[in-house]
This record gives C-alpha cells, structure tokens and sequence, in this order.
C-alpha cells in the first residue's frame, strides 16, 4: 500500500486580514438529512419541482456526471441532492472504501435514483486507492463524502484532475491538513472550478437572512456570541473478531482524533462556521478552554473526549463555544447560536432578532423554503453552468482551523494564538494506509491530557 504523500512541508497560507463575506432551527442532525432526501425522492421522481431553488437546468442543457467518494449516510444524501439539482446530471461513478457500504449504497442509491443512475461494476471501486480510479474517470463533478481525514489527499486528487468538487466538512483534521486545503483551494480558483462546502448553514434561506440582518446592523456591534452544541451520543459499530485495528478505527471513525478531528471538529464546527461567518471570516488571536472525557470512556470511544468549552478571543468580541455528547434522562440540550449586540440579540437558528430591531423570518415561507443541502448543489450546478464557479475554500478552511484550534487548547489546557495553531506541525497522518495496526505514534492514539499533551 503506498504511503500517503507528507504534508508537513506546506507553508501556513495568509489568510487576508479582513475579507467581504457573504453576508442555525435545530443543527442539521446526521439523520435527518438523509431522511429529509429520501422524503424528496420518494416515487423515483428526484427531478421533481424544485420550489424556489435557483434554476439550473435549461432545455437540453448538459448532462453532468457526478462522482461520489464515501458512500455513508451524508455521501448518499449529497448524491440525492446532486441529482434533484438537474435531471440530466447522473451519478456514474462511486467509490467506498469497503465493498459492503458499497454494496448497501449502489442498491439505495439505484432505488432512489432511477434513471439518473448509471454506475456500473466497472465504474464501483473500493479501497484506499479507489478515488485514484475517480480521478480517471468521466465525472466532471466529485462528491466527498469519506471520513475527514482523507478530506486534503481527495480534494487535491481532485483539483489536480480539473473536477468540481462538493467537499464535506471539516476539510480536515489538523493544521497541516488544513494548509493543504488551502493551497489546493487556490489552485481551484486558478483553474476556475468550483469548490462548494459541506458547511450548510451558509446555503438556508432563513439563516442567511438573519447573519445579513445582523451584518446590516439589526442588534448593533457583535460583543459576544455563545454557540452551544449540545446533543447526545453517536452510533458505534462493535467490534468483529476479522476486523484489524485499522479497520475497527476507520468504521468508528468518529471516536478518533485522527480519522474525524474529535466531535468539536467533527460537528460542532457547524456553530463555530456561524461564528466565523459573522466575525467577517477573520481569525480569533487565541483560544483557551477545558475539556475532558467524562461519560465515554471505555477503550472501543477512542480517544475524542466527550466534551469542550471553549473562549475564542476576538479584539472586540469574545465567543463561547460549548459542545457536549452525552445520553441520559433529564439532560439539558439545545443547539443554537446566541449573538449579543450592543442593541440588541439575536438566534441564528430560531432566525430571530431581539430588540429594537425584532423580527423573525416568516414561518410559513420557511415551511416553503428548499432544504440547504438541496441549495447547496443548485447553486454548485448553476454555477458550473454559468461558468462562475462557486469557492467556499476560504471560509471552509479557517473555520475548520477555528474548530482545531479549539481542539488544541481543550486537550493541551493551554492559551493558543491562532498563529501557533496555524503552523502546528502536529500531523495525524500514519506512516502509511493498510489493514493491520495504525501507524501513528502513540500519543496520537492516546488521549489527551491536559498539562501534559503538547501541540507538536
Ligand atoms: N453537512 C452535514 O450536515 C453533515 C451531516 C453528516 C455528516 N457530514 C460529514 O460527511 C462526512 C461523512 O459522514 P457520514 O455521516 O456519511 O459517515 P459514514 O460513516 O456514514 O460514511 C463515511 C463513508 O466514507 C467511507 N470512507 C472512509 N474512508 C474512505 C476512503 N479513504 N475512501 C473511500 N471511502 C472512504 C466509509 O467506508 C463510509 O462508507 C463526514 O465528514 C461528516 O462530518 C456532514
């Protein structure tokens, strides 16, 4: 098996020091998005009314072939959405690492599909290197869907092959990872593809409206923002007497700093991109916090802890970033962002603002509004169609360094500057990808102790 190509070499890229970006209802739960396109696609009909999703298709527009890498839960969906958001685009292409989730996916998929399925045995591939297979391949559009991990190895893949890329989030799981991400998001704008991110929130309506009301000045200066991210527990897939090391930890990628970041990474990184996007898409100067593994301790979790509370420090504004996984009666969770300004407040995910200035988006047009994952890939398509190809790379890459950067200072118990997260050379890459052990060092495995661990 090769090894996989060393990142430690890649320079920190310059994030500018302010940008003009673009301008959180429960957060997307890893069921229901797939619920929700299912829902959509009942009868075979994915090509059904598109509500008020921007036009993509025009009489006898392109047939795009779509990709899929990592066929899960979030990778059939992003299939779904793919294919609603033009009737002629078809899914001719699909690679998992294991032949059984490849199996389960071509059936769902070609039941939910139809016509605008078109993989074949010769067009399935499996295995580390099956995205290679990908690249080769006719899809003009690639969907990546895997486990974080492999997230900067496929979207350089990629680019470097001239595809459009939809991306998951996180785009990573550590620094260098991340820096990769950004040289590779570049190299998509030089070549004019698009790259459009997994981070939905960005795409709904409703959202949307509420941070560009908050942006216009609706609750006046942003002092402080509290992003709470607490929910219960996760699937486990048990351990199998034929399984190696490696492959109990790539199934239950989600315990494992390496393969997912940690759940602060992994999921929480959807309320920290809120709090990014609303402080322009500039970075914080540091970070300090706590966390710990209080509930989830038994050896099969991994290493992630089970929860974070983090202070990221703005020079004006503090944000408050708490996440938690734990199961039980009569526990409190709630995910939501809360921005307090100096005239009044505001809840992204309730789309309401306090004060003032109160408001809250209509229920009845949100009822009527397209899912954002649908969103997502209309606006990819029609970008790609219009030859003004969409790149989230930005926004996609600092807001998952803001979410490492918080990982960093919950497992090291120490105040990180962005900077030193920035050119952490900290690599969770192992030494080379094959069943058996995990080659990585033991610390990367172990976890983490506050006061002891260290960032490199
Ligand atoms: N935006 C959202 O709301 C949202 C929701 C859920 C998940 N996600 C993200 O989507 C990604 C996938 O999550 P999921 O819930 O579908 O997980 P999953 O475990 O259901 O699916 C991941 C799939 O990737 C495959 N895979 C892993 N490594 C691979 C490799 N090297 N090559 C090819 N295939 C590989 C696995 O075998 C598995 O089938 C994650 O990054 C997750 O954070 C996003």
């Amino acid at each position: 098996m090769p090894s996989p190509p060393t990142r430690r070499t890649l320079a920190p890229p310059k994030f500018p020091a302010m940008s003009t970006a673009p301008k959180n209802t429960p957060a997307p739960s890893r069921r229901d998005f797939l619920k929700h396109s299912s829902a959509l696609a009942v009868g075979g009909s994915i090509a059904a009314s598109f509500g008020s999703l921007p036009t993509v298709h025009a009489q006898g527009s392109e047939a795009i072939n779509v990709a899929l890498i990592g066929c899960g839960g979030r990778g059939s969906g992003a299939a779904i959405n793919a294919m609603k958001a033009d009737p002629n685009n078809r899914l001719t292409v699909m690679c998992d690492l294991f032949p059984d989730r490849m199996t389960e996916a071509r059936k769902r998929l070609q039941t939910q599909l139809d016509q605008q399925f078109r993989v074949t045995d010769d067009t399935a591939f499996t295995g580390f290197d099956g995205y290679k297979r990908v690249m080769e391949s006719d899809a003009k559009v690639v969907l990546l869907c895997t486990t974080p991990h492999f997230r900067p190895l496929h979207l350089k893949a990629a680019i470097d092959a001239g595809k459009h890329v939809f991306c998951e989030k996180p785009v990573a799981v550590d620094a260098p990872g991340v820096r990769s991400v950004m040289q590779t998001s570049e190299e998509a704008k030089k070549k004019g593809l698009a790259i459009v991110s997994g981070l939905c929130w960005r795409y709904d309506y409703a959202v949307r409206e509420t941070v560009k009301r908050i942006q216009d000045g609706a609750i006046g200066d942003i002092i402080a923002i509290q992003e709470n991210y607490l929910t219960s527990t996760l699937w486990q897939r048990p351990r199998q007497p034929q399984w190696s090391e490696m492959e109990y930890q790539i199934r239950n990628w989600i315990y494992y700093t390496w393969l997912s970041g940690d759940h602060t990474v992994e999921q929480h990184i959807h309320s920290l991109d809120k709090a990014m996007w609303l402080m322009g898409d500039t970075p914080p100067v540091a970070a300090y916090g706590m966390g710990g593994r209080q509930v989830r301790t038994e050896p099969d979790f991994g290493n992630i802890y089970d929860h974070h509370a983090v202070v990221y420090e703005w020079p004006k504004v503090r944000v408050f970033a708490f996440t938690r996984q734990m199961a039980g009666q009569k526990m409190f969770n709630e995910t939501d962002d809360y921005i307090f300004g100096t005239t009044g407040q505001a809840r992204i995910l309730q789309n309401e603002i306090t004060g003032p200035n109160a408001w809250k988006y209509p229920r009845e047009q949100k009822r009527n509004d397209p899912s954002m994952y649908d969103i997502e890939h209309a606006e990819l398509f029609k970008s790609i169609k219009d030859g003004n190809p969409i790149n989230n790379g930005h926004y996609m890459c600092l807001s998952t360094m803001l979410a490492i950067l918080g990982r960093m200072a919950t497992y090291t118990g120490q105040r990180i500057t962005w900077d030193d997260a920035l050119n952490s050379k900290l690599d969770l890459t192992p030494a080379s990808y094959e069943w058996g052990d995990v080659k990585l060092p033991p610390e990367a495995l172990a976890v983490a102790m506050p006061g002891k661990t260290t960032l490199t």
